[in-house]
């Protein structure tokens, strides 16, 4: 693994002043004057607070229009890993980016994940552990493996994973830890990385949502043995559909390399264990061609990111009963995939979250409700009574399993707590930001009525 100490001093604490900004500077904002909050809310028949709109994503120019000609015309490489086709050209930039050592690509998130879970080998009888907030993929990508998925409970500040269920989750059965940086904040990267290290076990890192996130200002995707990375449509790095996977360590690579292209492991590799299983996971010129040409968007605008969440911290900070999802103090940036928040019904005269959020999208603001109960859901309970985990861990193994993997904490974040703002909120004006901030006042004060009402 790279050496953690290289990280200088200056770049920890540059990156941790744009992260700062709102913990440390007084609200310099005039917004005070509460323009909306007096007039009735948008669901009781009032108008609208906020009567703009955030930009289309993706954002596209003629960059690339220009790289996908490019990739048509040259007819060649367009599905194959050749030297310096387009992915070769994008994992050696990203991979700079990042500070990482290899970055291999895929044809999405999800491949990733699969695919870093089958150079380990994983397959039956194997448990891999991982968070139950977060998109069904890095459950799914277990259960392929006919591995079986130890769905563990949350941090109710922050909505990561909380490393003690996860350690106290571990079995001789465990093999690989799959924390997830939701919503693109890092989870506890020094504790997961503990446990990982004391019970001896790969860390995995579901980075889907996180590009360009940090911890004590290295970037994430350089932690765990392995990280994945998510390219699809609503990322905040973008070709439609993609992945990548990032490793300091050359062997994992190998093998990652072999599994995503048909299992031709190139060298003998400790991690396949000679198995050489794999399929086509590839990922073409054109997908590259585009992730190369967002690319050079991509640190601007993370940066307008950071700001402007740092800029909603200060101005909920005025609003009692809303709060922004907890960051640890190791994270010197998030990515802001998303701006996830806590709702607290004690300060909207007991609405339901779900009402909340209905009056917040009546008064225009696109809001969401988040992840749900996984542990709960049809999809997870089914696997219990799938036929080829009733051949290999019987149906006892399988009922106690579905007694272990419940999240009680989780179902309470999820049903009354946690809202969220997607990243292209974050890319808007500040008086974009003041007018959401507006309108979530204006429910606040009317909570009562917008409580009561039959609309
Ligand atoms: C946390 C997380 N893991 C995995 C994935 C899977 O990525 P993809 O959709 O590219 O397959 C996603 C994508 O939404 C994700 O958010």
């Amino acid at each position: 693994m790279k050496d953690k100490k290289g990280i200088s001093r200056r770049s920890f604490l540059g990156s941790a002043s744009v992260l700062g900004t709102g913990m440390l500077l007084k609200p310099r904002f005039t917004w005070a004057v509460n323009r909306g909050a007096d007039t009735k809310p948008a669901l009781l028949g009032g108008e609208k607070t906020f009567t703009g709109s955030f930009p289309r994503w993706p954002i596209i120019d003629a960059t690339e229009e220009n790289a996908l000609r490019g990739v048509l015309e040259s007819r060649q490489g367009w599905g194959r890993r050749i030297k310096n086709n387009e992915a070769d050209k994008f994992e050696t930039r990203y991979a700079e980016l990042l500070g990482v050592k290899h970055c291999l690509t895929v044809n999405s998130g999800t491949s990733a994940l699969f695919t870093m879970l089958g150079a380990l080998n994983i397959g039956p009888g194997d448990e891999v552990i991982l968070p139950v907030y977060t998109f069904i993929a890095t459950y799914n990508v277990v259960a392929m493996h006919h591995a079986l998925p130890i769905i563990v409970d949350i941090d109710p500040e922050s909505f990561q994973v909380d490393p003690a269920k996860m350690e106290a989750a571990i079995t001789p059965s465990t093999k690989v830890l799959l924390p997830v940086h939701i919503g693109g904040s890092p989870f506890d990267v020094d504790a997961v990385l503990a446990i990982g290290k004391k019970h001896d076990l790969p860390v995995i890192e579901d980075a889907c949502q996180a590009p360009l996130a940090s911890w004590k200002g290295q970037k994430v995707g350089n932690f765990g043995l392995g990280a994945a990375f998510s390219f699809q449509e609503s990322k905040n790095l973008t070709c439609g559909q993609g992945g990548g996977i990032t490793t300091n360590d050359d062997r994992f690579m190998n093998a990652c390399v072999g599994f995503h292209h048909q299992g031709s492991v190139q060298e003998e590799s400790p991690f396949a264990q000679g198995a050489a299983r794999g399929g086509n996971f590839r990922m073409t010129a054109f997908q590259a061609s585009i992730l190369s040409a967002q690319m050079t968007r991509l640190e601007k605008q993370a940066k307008t990111r950071s700001e402007n969440a740092a800029y909603l911290g200060e101005l909920f900070s005025q609003i009692p009963g809303i709060a922004p999802a907890k960051l640890y103090p190791g994270t010197t940036n998030s990515a802001y995939h998303l701006y996830m928040f806590r709702f607290d019904s004690n300060h909207f005269a007991g609405m339901s979250k779900a009402r909340f959020i209905e009056a917040l999208r009546a008064e225009g603001v696109s809001c969401h409700s988040g992840y749900g109960e996984m542990d709960k859901s049809p999809l997870v309970a089914s696997l219990a009574k799938n036929r080829h985990y009733l051949q290999v861990y019987g149906e006892k193994a399988m009922n106690e399993w579905l007694e272990r993997i419940q999240c009680p904490v989780n179902e309470k974040v999820s049903r009354d707590v946690a809202v969220w703002f997607t990243q292209t909120t974050l890319l808007g004006t500040r008086s974009d930001l003041e007018q959401i901030a507006e309108a979530i006042r204006k429910i606040q004060k009317y909570a009562k009525e917008i409580r009561d009402a039959t609309v």
